[in-house]
């Protein structure tokens, strides 16, 4: 029996068009997007889990303090009222705002990478490696065994690590000027971090003398999961958690398009003074002056009241419950996912849907389609049309492990009918899935070819 979908703890005040689409205005769409989701128009999607990033609904009081944005270039009002509240919530000495995550993590590469530096995280998010590897730096990745594994039911599936972190110091430590841990652990399913596995992090940084920085996107998701699944913390508030954690570092990058429940910003956190003057720098040369870093003097507001929000506990429940939920009807519906339930997103598991396509037909992209045109469902494939790569000296085609789709659920809005609908939609794709054809490239650019490349029918 599925449980009851949660209570969601908001109503609706103003709502935003679905267009009801057919099966057949859905193959055309799927032909004309070279069947590639990601060329579809927004309103050829009926329920859109692309991402849960600043795809969010913000709430009345957010879009009223749009209304009190001041719009200073210096030392705007809004700056000083996010401070406050990013001072409680984070607590380190210096931060400073920036247009997204991204931002954040270019600025960092920027002042502390030089080539062939190392930096070890559970999973680095792409970006994240992008902004590493731009630097001529090598981001490495020390996520737990149990996290590459689907039928794992690890409650931290997002830990690091520890003896390869340790072992990494050892052989490499010279060459690695931080480390960084993600939460949750987006590229590795949205798992979550222990504070007992961050606490082992520090103890081994401390050891070797390195700064670690947290990747804070889902800070609030996973503080939640730290107090329903690590038994210390069961009576902290998620603030008391999210505060503990973040003292444990030494600073933190941070996409506001997550658990800031914004549309658009970031941040980027030091307690280093010296760190902190450098980042400053840069970001008046790419982003803007300090007090509003590449936003409006609004958007600071509507950051300032999504950080509170983001951390109600009332709030968090429903979206933990909510993706749980979805979880579960899945599973009830013989739909293989990744266990246990992470924070933002489920990830059906394509390799064990569609054993009959092989990898260099592309399960997770056939099976994304399938889930479109049957019921206008966009998710995202993150398997080898995302993963694969091709050894550069021998020319062979390494293969991702997994071969997944991720439903990522925007925050505050889908409601149950919505879920419902995802639901069904996939158990009758389960149900034909040996109907299911491969694809084949037609065309694909060198890099990042999943935002573009264009596929056919095997
Ligand atoms: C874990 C993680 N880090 C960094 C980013 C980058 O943030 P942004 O999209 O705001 O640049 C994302 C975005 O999805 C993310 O999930």
């Amino acid at each position: 029996m599925i449980k009851k979908h949660p209570f969601e703890p908001f109503r609706i005040k103003s709502i935003e068009h679905i267009t009801i689409t057919t099966r057949q205005e859905r193959e055309e769409a799927c032909n004309r997007a070279g069947n590639n989701l990601f060329n579809l128009t927004s309103d050829e999607v009926m329920i859109d889990l692309l991402t849960d990033s600043g795809t969010g609904a913000m709430s009345s009081e957010q879009w009223a303090a749009l209304m009190r944005g001041d719009e200073s270039y210096a030392g705007a009002r809004s700056f000083r009222r996010l401070k406050k509240n990013v001072e409680e919530i984070f607590g380190f000495d210096y931060f400073l705002p920036t247009h997204q995550g991204r931002a954040a993590e270019g600025i960092l590469a920027a002042i502390t990478l030089k080539d062939n530096n190392i930096v070890p995280s559970n999973t680095h998010f792409d970006t994240t490696a992008a902004n590493i590897l731009s630097r001529n730096a090598v981001p490495v990745n020390l996520v737990i065994e149990e996290g590459g594994d689907p039928n794992s039911n690890h409650p931290f599936k997002g830990n690091v690590d520890l003896q390869k972190l340790r072992h990494l110091l050892e052989e490499e430590g010279d060459n690695v000027p931080f480390c960084m841990v993600t939460v949750t652990n987006n590229a590795g399913g949205g798992q979550p971090v222990s504070i007992e596995n961050i606490e082992g992090i520090r103890k081994i940084c401390d050891e070797f003398d390195k700064p670690l920085f947290i990747d804070s996107c889902r800070f609030a998701e996973n503080s939640w999961l730290v107090k329903l699944r690590e038994e210390k913390y069961s009576s902290w508030s998620v603030k008391d958690i999210a505060k503990y954690m973040f003292s444990l570092a030494d600073g933190a990058t941070f996409s506001a398009k997550k658990d800031a429940i914004v549309n658009i910003g970031g941040l980027l956190l030091f307690n280093d003074k010296k760190l902190f003057k450098m980042a400053k720098n840069e970001l008046i040369m790419r982003e803007g002056f300090p007090t509003y870093g590449g936003l409006a003097g609004r958007d600071l507001d509507a950051m300032a009241v999504g950080l509170q929000e983001g951390c109600d506990e009332s709030y968090l429940k429903y979206r933990t419950e909510q993706v749980a939920w979805l979880y579960e009807g899945l599973v009830a519906n013989g739909v293989p996912v990744v266990g246990p339930p992470g924070g933002h997103a489920v990830y059906i598991d394509a390799g064990a849907m569609l054993p009959h396509i092989p990898a260099s037909e592309f399960p997770a992209q056939a099976l994304s389609l399938e889930a479109y045109i049957e019921g206008g469902i966009r998710g995202v494939e993150v398997g080898s049309v995302m993963l694969a790569h091709t050894r550069p000296d021998t020319g062979e085609i390494i293969y991702p492990p997994l071969e997944l789709v991720r439903f990522a659920i925007p925050r505050r809005t889908y409601t149950e009918s919505h879920l419902k609908h995802v639901v069904n939609t996939m158990a009758k794709v389960a149900q034909n899935s040996t109907k299911i054809n491969g694809v084949k490239i037609v065309e694909a650019p060198e890099f990042l070819r999943h935002f573009t490349a264009t596929f056919a029918q095997v």
